[in-house]
């Protein structure tokens, strides 16, 4: 392992942080299948991403509402003690306020699954097959369940996951990104993409291994992509407004999304869902 400093930009702002790991140049394929992939029909497959109307007013409540619940729950179970009545999702930071009891609701909060909500999430995943024109699933074959994952992005942290793709992993080869925006999500802590980089082959990138990148003390399960061959990683954040979803290729680079609120919690949500294989 070695430590490395990764460079980025987000929005032309630099950005720097460590990241301890053995990173390595790839072989020379292209990963991102560019026939018949989930996003092929799309006229911004070259882009790789797309900011897309997915709910009403409504239906948005009736997630934000399912998502504060899940949260408070999470609270109560690793036995801190809150008031529901003064708890806010903007305010969680003010509730949790250790590392410690964090690491502790986030391990509850990145390993749901369908059931632990109040909305029809295959519903969902059927509304983003109609804009994709390809059938798609919340069930993940290989990990023979659904996967969704609330991300809490307390101000002022380190609360980031590296510039990653999560077409690495097996199980998310085939599927599109869905990242919602539910609290305190805005230009300055918005998930960053990296445009069109779903079409640079391997050995134009600097990684580690998966789960061979750690920041923070954290090990991330994705690896962590360091450099490109034209050096530091561009990003830019879509920021998608409330209602709507940021969906993406799985060979899109992304991560990084550092909270620059100064004293609002970030909490989005992510869903991945796979192509139905017939
Ligand atoms: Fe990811």
């Amino acid at each position: 392992m070695s430590l490395k400093t990764c460079h980025l930009y987000i929005d032309n702002e630099a950005y720097d942080f460590e990241v301890d790991g053995d990173f390595f140049w790839g072989e020379s394929r292209l990963l991102f299948k560019e026939k018949d992939n989930v996003i092929s029909k799309m006229p911004w497959k070259d882009k790789g991403f797309d900011v897309v109307n997915a709910f009403t007013d409504e239906e948005f409540t009736l997630l934000k509402t399912s998502i504060t619940n899940i949260i408070v729950n999470s609270i109560k179970n690793i036995g801190v003690d809150i008031d529901e009545k003064e708890f806010g999702l903007e305010r969680y930071h003010k509730f949790i306020n250790t590392n410690e009891l964090h690491n502790k609701v986030i391990d509850i909060t990145r390993n749901l699954e369908n059931h632990d909500f109040d909305v029809d999430i295959d519903a969902l995943a059927n509304r983003f097959s109609n804009i994709l024109g390809y059938e798609l699933t919340s069930w993940v074959e290989e990990l023979q369940k659904s996967h969704i994952q609330i991300r809490i992005s307390r101000p002022n942290s380190l609360d980031i996951n590296p510039p990653h793709r999560d077409g690495y992993l097996s199980y998310w080869e085939d599927i599109i990104n869905v990242w919602i925006p539910i609290e305190g999500c805005n230009e300055q802590s918005s998930l960053p993409v990296c445009p069109g980089s779903h079409l640079i082959p391997e050995n134009d990138i600097l990684r580690t291994e998966s789960k061979g990148a750690k920041i923070n003390g954290n090990v991330y399960y994705v690896p962590c992509i360091l450099e490109t061959n034209k050096g530091a990683i561009q990003m830019k954040r879509p920021n998608p407004k409330q209602g709507e979803a940021l969906i993406f290729t799985p060979y899109l680079i992304h991560g990084a999304a550092v909270n620059k609120n100064e004293d609002t919690t970030r909490i989005s949500l992510e869903l991945r869902f796979p192509r139905v294989k017939h």
